[in-house]
């Protein structure tokens, strides 16, 4: 019997999932993570509790698996991204919380590089727009912060890393400093045309050449972990962020098959094979998982705010008690009679960049109950995704490339099946769930599997890869446009506040 294990390291929990050779999950588990929010806007997380809890739930994957290290033929890296760390290197210790993806604190520091500017420089480079989410300005906010932090970083004593480097250098016990191009391409400060880091801009942000990890393919022969970790030591084969490992989980390998993940922010990310892709529609460019040296792209839209709307239902608003409980007071009443709900709680992310929008609820009459609300809540998801599409389509089409023909789904909020159906009713074009949602660390398992031999190529993946469920679009276009219209016109209201 073959087994993979994958360590998927989330912006909420980290959890660890062993497969089987056909991509089949055998075991699980999963660890919350704490989040730390030390001001308004602020995000942070403790890095040693990410590495313990990871660490804890890839032992208790193998115990239910009831299976050794030895069997595991290897292991692949997955991880929210742009969350950022820097340690000592010879302690191992973080220096500071990690400052993770959602954290606004650098927006200043943005501004002025977008007054600076850098703007084109930066998007020709990187692929990506001056934002807060990336983490050249938060590496930047913590070694001008940090007590002691520049000194040391100029005498070559601390290491910049994102989540999956954190990890890779915690499951080798500091032999190994290295990053994959999918995460690399988050930081805002790698050329993702050479695949290398950029002096320029590294020199733009003042942050020192010896901070940074080496960077390899998606799939590579990483290196084995510890031995006393898990039992025994396990060749890493795979890491990639996890948005680009949903990708690879979900089969797209060809330019315009996409993907979009429901989960805390919604992703959407379309394959353009080996063509660096420039968006004039508010999309990044960034790097796809790699398994070889050549460069291959995806456009990418990402909404800040997709399935945490329904934990402010169940948290902020206290309307229903538990995420699952949306679907049925949604499906209550037949729509929203007309509420519009823009969650624009940090700002909106692609395609509209607004990092001033608020949230902002219209439409409100007396009549309207906490049902209107909840549906308008599922349906911010769908239009914030369906505006994300509309601007991958104009930008494929520009590219020469078909029409979008289905759209994969996964992800947490991908089982409601109400939301679902809006999704395809609104996009026009079926909305596909896998039988294997758990795509994000079934990439990473993939891309460890093909370098360890485990799968002959990205043939074998697409054999693999299963639909559950098609939905198909039941809405004419006019009546599908008249409500994207609505939306824009309330997302107008929510960045003009
Ligand atoms: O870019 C941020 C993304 O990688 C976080 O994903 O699933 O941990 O919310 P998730």
């Amino acid at each position: 019997m073959t087994y993979l294990l994958a360590l998927d390291q989330g912006t909420s929990s980290s959890r660890s999932i062993v497969f089987d050779g056909q991509g089949r999950i055998v075991a699980q588990a999963q660890r919350e993570l704490p989040q730390i929010f030390p001001q308004p806007g602020w995000v942070e997380h403790d890095a040693m509790e990410i590495w313990r809890g990871q660490l804890a739930t890839a032992r208790e994957a193998l115990a239910q698996a009831g299976i050794h290290a030895r069997e595991v033929r290897a292991l692949g890296i997955t991880n929210q991204r742009e969350t950022t760390v820097l340690w000592n290197r010879a302690t191992g210790q973080p220096i500071h919380h990690a400052i993770v993806w959602q954290d606004r604190r650098t927006e200043p520091l943005c501004v002025r590089l977008r007054e600076q500017g850098h703007e084109a420089l930066i998007r020709s480079r990187t692929g990506l727009v001056i934002d807060a989410y990336f983490a050249a300005t938060k590496i930047a906010w913590l070694l001008e912060n940090v007590p002691g932090a520049r000194e040391q970083a100029l005498r070559g004593e601390l290491a910049f890393g994102t989540i999956d480097s954190w990890l890779l250098w915690q499951l080798t016990g500091g032999a190994l400093h290295a990053t994959d191009v999918s995460n690399a391409s988050r930081s805002m400060l790698f050329d993702i045309h050479r695949n290398r880091w950029d002096d320029e801009l590294l020199a733009l942000l003042d942050i020192p050449a010896s901070l940074m990890p080496s960077v390899l393919p998606s799939s590579a022969a990483y290196g084995p972990t510890r031995a006393d970790l898990l039992g025994a030591p396990i060749a890493i084969g795979g890491v990639a962020g996890d948005q680009q490992s949903a990708l690879f989980g979900q089969a797209c390998f060809a330019p315009g098959m996409a993907k979009n993940t429901y989960g805390t922010g919604c992703f959407m990310l379309m394959h353009m094979g080996g063509r660096f892709q420039r968006s004039a529609n508010g999309l990044i460019t960034t790097s796809a998982a790699q398994a070889s040296a050549r460069p291959e792209f995806a456009l990418e839209g990402s909404v800040f705010v997709g399935g945490a709307v329904v934990q402010w239902l169940r948290d902020g608003l206290k309307a229903i008690r538990s995420s699952a409980e949306i679907e049925a007071l949604a499906a209550s009443v037949p729509d929203t009679g007309g509420v519009t709900l823009v969650p624009a709680f940090t700002g909106l992310g692609a395609p509209y960049w607004q990092p001033d929008a608020r949230g902002t609820l219209t439409g409100l009459t007396r009549g309207t109950t906490i049902a209107h609300v909840a549906r308008a809540a599922l349906e911010s998801i769908a239009c914030q995704s369906a505006a994300l599409l509309q601007a991958m389509s104009r930008d494929a089409q520009v590219a020469g490339g078909a029409p979008l023909a289905e759209l994969r789904v996964d992800g947490g909020a991908s089982v409601n099946d109400l939301l679902m159906q809006f999704q395809a009713d609104l996009l026009g074009i079926p909305v596909v769930r896998p039988a294997v949602t758990e795509t994000t660390a079934l990439g990473a398992a993939y891309l460890a599997g093909l370098s360890a031999g485990v799968f002959g190529g990205t043939a074998d993946l697409t054999a693999l890869w299963r639909a559950e469920r098609h939905f198909e679009p039941a809405w004419d276009r006019g009546r599908a446009a008249e409500h994207m219209a609505r939306w824009e016109h309330a997302v107008r209201q929510a960045t003009a506040s």
